[in-house]
């Protein structure tokens, strides 16, 4: 009698490290899989590295597809773009009704959406699911962010329970809602991950500057705010860069490393649909340019010169600057969640989503690149009131901005009396500013734009549209 080889329940297509590592992570928790790749050197590491684990690493298409179980589940952890339309297609020959594909990549939300829409036509499912934490967070438990139809998220719920980070027992995951909602939602965590990550970028400029802090120095400061209200991935990841020594020259590898630095663009796409929303979310549109500024090396270095300022020096009277420092980074942490909730408001009404803000503070407690202790606290705020329009009204949040302001803006004075970029610092400021403020001078702007362009103005004692012919004084 022929042996009949058990079926694999789900299969993976893109053996990359975040791919493999995900399979991995699967077949540790009892799954068995299919792995696929056109490059075969990566099938061949899947199947070497296997260790045992219930793996089936696929060299053609057609073996990986016959070695699935039906309804085929098959995730797509592939580059964003044109790539996951190729896969797409070369594996649409091969689907049948039913049969789910799941984009676990950083996909722009509105190809998910039109994904979904391609391959409803033929009764086939797709799903646009984001997943953070890296290549260690793949391997022992990511953030899980899925979003499409709730029903074929039932096939794939319990497999993302199990491999997904566990935070008090509960799992990095939920159903977030239809259509895009989980690549938007990734998006957006990916935005807040631009703003922290120039935050604690402007941070250590701040204190190895005006201090004259070392790389030691410097680690036990940001190992001791780990151990506080910042903690959080991303202040622990910084306080381990500082310790870690170059290979090739034996100093620290910080100081060697190219002060330019690149993207893949989730963060500006999160600012591009934040303006088409009309939902300001200026911590990480600063974040944005200031990863373009940090590429214009020579332009800066040629600058030094010519934009030369005199020096003033940090005169550190009271060794507060720490303290200072560290109450704007909480603050400008409470700001950038608060733009990111705001905008994941905002599209959750524009595009039906019916997103969760608690649901969605709960799975980035864990696993993902922006958790952090603060979410625990805005989990918390949203709980109290779900309809929460920004988040610094919550009672609690808005108690601790009161609390860091004066230090906030110490730090920010220093920034601008020293000449220290600040840009993220600076806009929390400003954002916070700005909505505490009942009035702001925007009657100049409506006045100027009817004076030059007709385009009317609104008035504060009446209601409609009017214009004025405006007393002309061309004096230029
Ligand atoms: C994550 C990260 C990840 C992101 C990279 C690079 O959540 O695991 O957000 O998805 O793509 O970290 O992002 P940039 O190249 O745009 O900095």
């Amino acid at each position: 009698m022929k042996m009949q080889t058990e079926k694999c329940d789900f299969g993976m297509i893109g053996l990359g490290t975040m791919g493999r590592n995900l399979v991995y992570n699967m077949c540790d928790h009892g799954y068995k899989i299919a792995g696929f790749d056109k490059d075969a050197a990566k099938v061949d590491s899947l199947g070497n590295e296997a260790d045992g684990r219930k793996v089936s690493a696929a060299h053609t298409l057609e073996d990986f597809i016959r070695s699935l179980k039906t309804p085929k589940v098959i995730m797509l952890l592939v580059p964003a773009g044109k790539a996951v339309d190729s896969v797409i297609d070369e594996l649409k020959p091969y689907l049948l009704k039913d049969d789910l594909l799941i984009d676990c990549g950083n996909s722009h939300f509105t190809d998910t959406d039109r994904r979904i829409a391609t391959l409803a036509k033929d009764d086939m499912q797709f799903m646009g699911v984001g997943i953070s934490g890296g290549e260690s967070g793949a391997r022992n438990g990511p953030s899980i962010m899925p979003g499409g139809n709730e029903k074929a998220y039932e096939l794939v719920k319990p497999l993302f329970e199990a491999i997904a980070a566990k935070v008090n027992g509960a799992p990095c995951v939920t159903w977030l809602g239809p259509g895009s909602a989980g690549h938007y939602v990734k998006m957006v965590h990916n935005g807040i991950e631009y703003a922290l990550m120039q935050l604690l970028a402007e941070a250590y400029h701040m204190l190895k500057e005006c201090l004259q802090l070392n790389n030691d120095q410097l680690h036990k400061i940001f190992s001791y705010w780990n151990e506080g209200r910042l903690k959080s991935y991303l202040v622990e990841i910084s306080a381990s860069v500082f310790l870690q020594e170059d290979d090739l020259t034996g100093k620290r590898l910080l100081d060697m490393i190219l002060d330019s630095s690149k993207q893949n663009g989730t963060g500006q796409w999160t600012s591009q649909n934040a303006m088409e929303l009309h939902v300001p979310v200026p911590n990480i549109d600063i974040a944005c340019s200031m990863r373009d500024i940090s590429g214009f090396k020579k332009q800066r270095v040629d600058s030094e010169f010519i934009l030369n300022w005199h020096k003033v020096d940090f005169r550190e009277k009271d060794g507060e600057l720490i303290d200072w420092v560290e109450n704007a980074v909480y603050f400008s942490m409470i700001i950038s969640y608060a733009q990111g909730m705001a905008l994941l408001n905002g599209a959750s009404e524009k595009y039906g989503y019916g997103l969760k803000p608690e649901s969605i503070a709960g799975i980035w407690r864990g696993g993902c690149i922006i958790r952090a202790a603060l979410l625990d606290d805005i989990l918390k705020a949203y709980s109290q009131d779900a309809s929460l329009v920004n988040l610094m009204l919550s009672k609690d949040i808005a108690m601790k901005l009161q609390n860091c302001q004066d230090s906030m803006r110490l730090a920010v004075k220093t920034g601008i009396e020293t000449g220290i970029p600040l840009p993220v610092m600076m806009s929390s400021l400003s954002y916070f500013d700005s909505f505490r403020r009942g009035w702001l001078p925007a009657n100049l702007i409506q006045a100027q734009r009817d004076y030059f362009g007709a385009h009317t103005y609104e008035r504060t004692d009446r209601a409609g549209s009017f214009h004025t012919q405006w007393k002309q004084e061309n004096s230029l």
